[in-house]
């Protein structure tokens, strides 16, 4: 490499030279030098000390054995460690006496709501309003019941559910097979009677004896349902699954069955209760 001194500059070039333009050779500042090396020895102690090389599954541990995994870990042992006086409290109080003790009643409703968002939102929505087939649960309109013994019932066994022995269980028939298809016309203009909807009036008597032969026996005399069964009340116009023409024929020619899964499995007694706790507290209460 031909190296030569710029006399007008004095500074040594490389040698380089493109249509007279010529490249300078100065040194790197002492400090940027220095930076360049402690950056190398840094990163030989950074891929010794935490996991950096990538392997077949997973990295290269480091000497630290410092992981992600291990903090959060830590942090819920922690916190778990930090609620276990107020959870076994909440496990050991009678259920209807939670809201007596405002310390409780606190705690219990931010667990719960926290529960809720991670375990129930899917299914009954991040506020709890429901969607067709998954009940709301801020009305004051329970199919299995909305005092906070029912609810927690509820959530520990599941609904129909084949995994729990003691899960609440019934099942409406498919009147598609017992019934004629003129039957089945007049009971769902009989039922949307009951609600106020407009309906055939004309159907409305024949769906009555329909009704009385067939229904009332889950769905009550009165269509007030009976909530031993989960039968849904079909005089409020709120309703599970869908209250025009279309879906009731539906509803009453296949049935449904609504399944939620039960949750002593996956959950503590105190989380099941706080979760319980903060349903009863949402607004539909009793
Ligand atoms: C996989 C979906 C699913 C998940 C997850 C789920 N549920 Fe449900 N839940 C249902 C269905 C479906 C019903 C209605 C079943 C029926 O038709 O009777 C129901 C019913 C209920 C009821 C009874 C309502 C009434 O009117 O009596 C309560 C209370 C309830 N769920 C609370 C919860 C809570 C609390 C959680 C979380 C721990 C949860 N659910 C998670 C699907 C789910
Ligand atoms: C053995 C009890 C039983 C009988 C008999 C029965 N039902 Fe039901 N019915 C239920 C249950 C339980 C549900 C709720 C199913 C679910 O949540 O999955 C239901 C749901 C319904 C719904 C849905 C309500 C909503 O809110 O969407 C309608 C409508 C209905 N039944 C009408 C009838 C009619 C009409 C008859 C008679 C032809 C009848 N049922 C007979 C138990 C019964």
């Amino acid at each position: 490499m031909a190296k030569k001194k710029d006399k007008s500059q004095e500074v040594e070039t490389t040698g380089h030279q493109w249509d007279g333009i010529e490249e300078y050779n100065n040194p790197l500042p002492r400090w940027w030098l220095w930076m360049f090396y402690a950056c190398i020895v840094w990163g030989i102690w950074y891929v010794i000390a935490y996991p950096a090389w990538p392997m077949i599954s997973g990295a290269t541990e480091g000497y630290k054995g410092w992981s992600t995994r291990a903090n959060i870990a830590a942090d819920i042992a922690e916190a778990e460690a930090a609620n276990a006086k107020i959870n076994a409290k909440l496990a050991g109080t009678e259920l209807a006496m939670i809201g007596e003790d405002p310390e409780l009643q606190v705690y219990a409703a931010s667990a719960g709501a926290a529960v809720f968002k991670t375990w129930c939102a899917q299914c009954h929505g991040s506020g709890a309003a429901g969607a067709k087939g998954y009940p709301n649960l801020l009305d004051n309109d329970w199919l299995w019941g909305g005092d906070i013994e029912s609810i927690h019932t509820t959530i520990r066994h599941g609904i129909r559910s084949d995994k729990d022995d003691d899960t609440r269980y019934s099942e409406m028939p498919a009147f598609g097979e017992l019934l004629e298809k003129e039957e089945i016309t007049a009971v769902v203009n009989y039922v949307m009677s009951l609600s106020g909807t407009p309906q055939d009036a004309s159907l409305v008597a024949p769906g009555a004896v329909v009704y009385a032969d067939n229904c009332a026996a889950c769905h009550m005399e009165d269509g007030g349902g009976d909530r031993e069964q989960g039968a849904p009340n079909l005089k409020d116009a709120i309703w599970l699954f869908g209250g025009d023409y279309d879906t009731l024929t539906q509803t009453v020619t296949y049935s449904r069955y609504g399944v939620m899964p039960p949750w002593t499995t996956r959950l503590t007694d105190a989380e099941m209760r706080a979760v319980a706790a903060y349903v009863h507290q949402l607004g539909g209460g009793e």
